[in-house]
C-alpha cells in the first residue's frame, strides 16, 4: 500500500538501480505513497530524490513532500553498530511515517473506489 525508497545521490541523480527497478514494473505502483530516506554528501540525497519524484509520477505514484536526508552519511556510521541517526533523523522518520500511513488509507481508497 506505500512505498519508503533508501536512495544514494550519484552526481545529482538516482542510482541507476532504482530508475531499472522503477521501469521493470508498472501496475504495482499505480496510485500509492512514496516517502524517501535519502543520502550523500552535503546534499544529504534531496537532489536524487527530486528527480526521482519526477519519474514517479509517470508511474502514477504519489511522492510525499516529508521525508529523511541525511547528509554526510559517512559522520554517522560505526563500524560496529551501523547507522547511528541524531534526533533530527528520528523526527524525520517519524514525520514521513506519519504521513506515509495517512496516504497510504487515503490512496488505497481511491484505488477502491
Ligand atoms: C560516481 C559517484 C557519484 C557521486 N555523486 C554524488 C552526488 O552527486 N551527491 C552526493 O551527495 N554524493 C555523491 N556521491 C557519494 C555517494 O552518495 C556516497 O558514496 C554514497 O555512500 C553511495 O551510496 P551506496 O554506497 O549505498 O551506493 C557519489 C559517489 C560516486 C561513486
Amino acid at each position: 500500500d506505500a512505498y519508503v525508497f533508501v536512495m544514494p545521490e550519484y552526481n545529482f541523480m538516482p542510482p541507476p538501480a532504482f530508475v531499472n527497478a522503477v521501469d521493470y514494473l508498472y501496475a504495482e505502483w499505480n496510485g500509492k505513497p512514496a516517502a524517501f530516506v535519502s543520502y550523500g554528501g552535503q546534499s544529504g540525497g534531496v537532489r536524487a530524490v527530486q528527480a526521482a519524484k519526477q519519474m514517479l509520477t509517470t508511474v502514477q505514484i504519489m511522492p510525499l513532500v516529508e521525508g529523511v536526508a541525511i547528509p554526510m552519511v559517512g559522520e554517522h556510521l560505526d563500524s560496529e553498530k551501523g547507522f547511528i541517526p541524531t534526533d533530527a533523523h528520528n523526527l524525520a522518520a517519524k514525520v514521513t511515517l506519519d504521513a506515509l500511513v495517512r496516504w497510504s488509507r487515503a490512496l488505497k481508497a481511491m484505488r477502491e473506489g
